[in-house]
């Protein structure tokens, strides 16, 4: 084994033997190397004054080399923020300022220790970091049976792990804690489990209220001290986007120095938050007791982004971080947040109005940018593709019951007639 990938696992297992343990195969031999290319052109960034020969990028007059018709279009940036490699771990004061903002959104995060956010090439990537990491052939992933269809092929396909599913919702419609539970309990005897938990939810744009969230941490602690090593992952996608009366933190929060067998990752990042889905921004954050335990998750971390991608794009990270700079952000955030907070109150209205009778019932909601009906009288491909065919309105089939609706991308005033049609379609096949 590599030199360095065995210090980082001294580090881990003498700060918590637990982390170590829950490390996959590849996490532990994988390491940043400290002396390759990257560390000898950073030392070169400081100290070559004369000739700096060392990275693979081009330059040109002091500056980046670059393309006109490229810079034209983006000529309200300099070029050393557009196009040279940016730092594997992200840019430096884009992390800065994401720990900042997750310090203010959260304020349970006071007081507890966290790594620096790595940037990530978004959410997806930080999902599959942690499968790298932490997910072996055969370990169980647990999650609930309504959840973001990808993590099958992240931690499933792609990792080999088992999927555990549990229920949502309780019997009263509220976050099912008692599911987990058991699910967490049932796997004792494997010694470890990844627990994903995702709020807002997708599909069903539900996030649980405070007592729910208390009782989700009481679960972990539970299996936790039955035993259990987990790895917690927020998977805060949509973070922020909270319509109701819920939690308005990510549990990341409350997890953080719960238990010494509990390792909380949060995964988040611009995509959904800042409406730039395309731009690829993410982050991946730890908590974890000991800043010598962080630094070797991080380099852990560098590891797994080294060996994938080498480094994120650098464009969208200077746009993210002009944008968290700017004094307009917070206002006009503010502002997409009640469009979308006004279409979430405008389907519950319509859905609590009684025009459609019971040809459904929807899964409560709450926040993000989803909801799900559960069809009582039909198919939900079947609707699906009527819908479709019919009516040219797409919608999303989950399972024999489910419809995701993402009102996220329907104006308000349209909503009557997106659900007055879904509605329509439903007679149809009915009659
Ligand atoms: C719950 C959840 N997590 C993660 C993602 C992926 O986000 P990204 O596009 O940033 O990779 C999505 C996207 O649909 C999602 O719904």
């Amino acid at each position: 084994m590599n030199p360095l990938s065995q210090q980082l696992n001294e580090t881990i297992r003498q700060d918590n033997p637990n982390i170590y343990a829950m490390l996959s195969r590849l996490a532990q031999q994988i390491y940043f190397p400290k002396e390759g290319i990257l560390s000898q052109s950073a030392e070169a960034a400081s100290k070559a004054k004369a000739f700096n020969a060392t990275i693979g990028i081009a330059t040109e007059g002091g500056t980046p080399m670059h393309l006109r018709v490229i810079q034209d279009s983006l000529s309200a940036y300099n070029p050393k923020d557009i196009y040279p490699y940016a730092p594997p771990a992200g840019k430096p004061e884009l992390r800065k300022l994401w720990r900042e903002k997750m310090l203010k959104e959260n304020p349970s995060l006071e007081g507890k220790q966290i790594s620096n956010p790595i940037v990530t090439n978004a959410l997806t990537h930080g999902l599959s970091i942690v499968a790298d990491l932490f997910a072996d052939e055969g370990d169980v992933v647990i999650m609930p049976d309504k959840n973001w269809e990808n993590y099958e092929l992240t931690f499933g396909i792609r990792r080999g792990a088992e999927m555990v599913y549990y229920p949502l919702y309780n019997e009263e419609w509220k976050f099912n804690s008692e599911g987990l539970r058991d699910a967490l309990l049932a796997n004792r005897d494997k010694g470890k489990a990844i627990v994903l938990l995702n709020f807002p939810n997708n599909p069903t744009g539900y996030t649980p209220g405070r007592e729910e969230g208390q009782a989700i941490v009481a679960a972990i602690q539970e299996a936790a001290e039955a035993g259990m090593r987990l790895v917690v992952v927020t998977d805060d996608a949509y973070f922020g986007l909270f319509f109701e009366d819920s939690m308005h933190e990510s549990l990341f929060g409350n997890l953080a120095s719960l238990h010494p067998n509990v390792l909380p990752v949060k995964v988040d990042g611009a995509t959904k938050e800042e409406y730039v889905w395309g731009f690829r921004v993410g982050f991946i954050t730890y908590a974890a007791e000991s800043e010598a335990l962080l630094s070797a998750l991080e380099q852990k971390t560098l590891g797994i982004i080294r060996a994938t991608i080498s480094s994120g794009p650098h464009p969208s990270q200077t746009f993210v971080l002009h944008a968290l700079q700017s004094p307009d952000f917070d206002a006009q955030k503010q502002e997409k947040f009640n469009i979308m907070k006004s279409r979430a109150n405008k389907v519950k209205s319509l859905l609590d109005s009684g025009k459609y009778g019971d040809v459904w019932s929807y899964y409560p909601f709450n926040s993000g940018y989803f909801m799900c009906l559960k069809l009582n009288t039909v198919q939900a491909e079947t609707l699906r593709t009527h819908l479709l065919n019919q009516y040219g309105v797409g919608t999303i089939a989950l399972g024999e019951t489910d419809l995701r609706i993402a009102f996220s991308c329907i104006e308000e005033e349209h909503l009557e007639q997106l659900f007055d049609t879904i509605y329509r379609g439903v007679i149809d096949l009915t009659q």
